[in-house]
């Protein structure tokens, strides 16, 4: 499949007076058309950071992308677009979904409006067309008797719901790329999974690639072709998900693994929460940032920061013990 996002190298750090918070530090992946595509990590680690830079939400200031840093999409470099070049691609090929609906939808306007209007405005449609798709798009979503909900308000719909209106409204303008920031944290697990099980299945059907960022490698598993893990603004290890939940190279996917429950294996085996904090972004070091955390860091972990490499076919890791890890030494250690 060709290549739809092409992140290289994207930097782009906060000037507080705290110091330079470097939220998101050289990261480098790509999307393929119709793609689905997880981003991992702790709180705090740069993933909605990296999301809002691909669509240009970072404040500024205090927040800058970094000279040398680039995104492209579709063949076009986001980061050289004017400002109404930007608002056309954000409102019409990449569409975001967020945690908390609840703050994203207008709780003074209906569904129906809210659905209509953005079609209307973004792909010319007629009000008769834009309310026929409304129904249609609300079916699509699960939406039952489409037609009387259409006139509802969001206080009307569970959050279960709300986040099914979410997904009918990132689909409405047929774009190619949905970045979903956490979609389902405020809902039950067997819910996650219905709404994550939704998002897959559309975004297949309609050949829209979709990004899914998350702190939970548990309940992500089954619904991303491929997982990105992030921590303390870097990519520390990247693969099919099936490389990442069998074949792990870096410790801190290691320690995600074993400290949630998972879908797949060791049904009834213990969690391990990984011990210690994530780094204060504003001093980090010439060394490995996961290395206090980390059981199996040397000294070589504190003297330089291990870059990317191949551990797999197309599955790589930075760490340089990538090769002397195995995913069940993590339990017995
Ligand atoms: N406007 C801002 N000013 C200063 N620092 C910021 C700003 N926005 C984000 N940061 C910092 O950037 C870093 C990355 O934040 P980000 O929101 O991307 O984390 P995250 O991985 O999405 O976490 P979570 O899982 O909690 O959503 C954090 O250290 C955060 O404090
Ligand atoms: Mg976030």
């Amino acid at each position: 499949m060709p290549k739809l996002l092409e992140v290289a190298n994207l930097r782009t750090q906060f000037h507080t007076t705290e110091g330079t918070v470097k939220a998101v530090d050289g990261i480098t992946y790509d999307v393929s058309e119709g793609e689905t595509v997880a981003i991992v990590g702790e709180s705090g680690c740069g993933k909605s950071v990296g999301a809002m830079s691909i669509l240009r939400l970072i404040p500024h200031p205090p927040g800058e992308i970094l000279a040398g840093s680039s995104i492209r999409f579709g063949g076009r470099d986001l980061l050289a677009m004017s400002g109404a070049e930007i608002r056309h691609v954000r409102g019409g090929q990449i569409s975001m979904v967020f945690q908390e609906p609840m703050t994203s939808l207008n709780p003074v306007l209906t569904i129906g409006m809210q659905l209509t209007e953005t079609m209307m405005l973004h792909m010319g449609l007629s009000q008769a067309e834009a309310d026929r798709r409304a129904v249609e798009l609300l079916g699509m979503v699960g939406i039952g008797e489409p037609e009387r909900r259409l006139k509802q308000y969001p206080h009307h719909f569970s959050g279960g719901m709300r986040q099914r209106v979410m997904i009918a409204l990132a689909l409405s303008c047929k774009p190619r790329l949905i970045i979903a920031d956490e979609p389902t944290t405020a809902l039950d697990v067997t819910i996650q999974a219905q709404i994550l099980e939704l998002m897959r299945n559309l975004t297949k059907q309609m050949g829209v690639a979709l990004i899914v960022i998350t702190h939970n490698l548990g309940v992500v598993a089954r619904y991303a072709e491929r997982v990105i893990v992030m921590y303390a603004g870097k990519i520390v290890e990247s693969g099919t998900a099936d490389q990442i939940y069998h074949n792990p190279h870096h410790p801190y996917t290691i320690g995600l693994l074993n400290s949630v429950p998972r879908m797949d294996l060791h049904r009834g085996k213990r969690l391990v929460p990984i011990e210690g904090q994530p780094p204060d972004l504003t001093r980090l070091d010439d060394g490995c940032s996961y290395r206090p955390r980390c059981q199996w860091a040397v000294e070589s972990c504190g003297q330089s920061i291990p870059a990317l490499e191949a551990v797999g076919d197309g599955q790589i890791a930075a760490c340089f013990r990538a090769n002397d890890l195995q995913l069940d030494e993590a339990s017995s250690a």
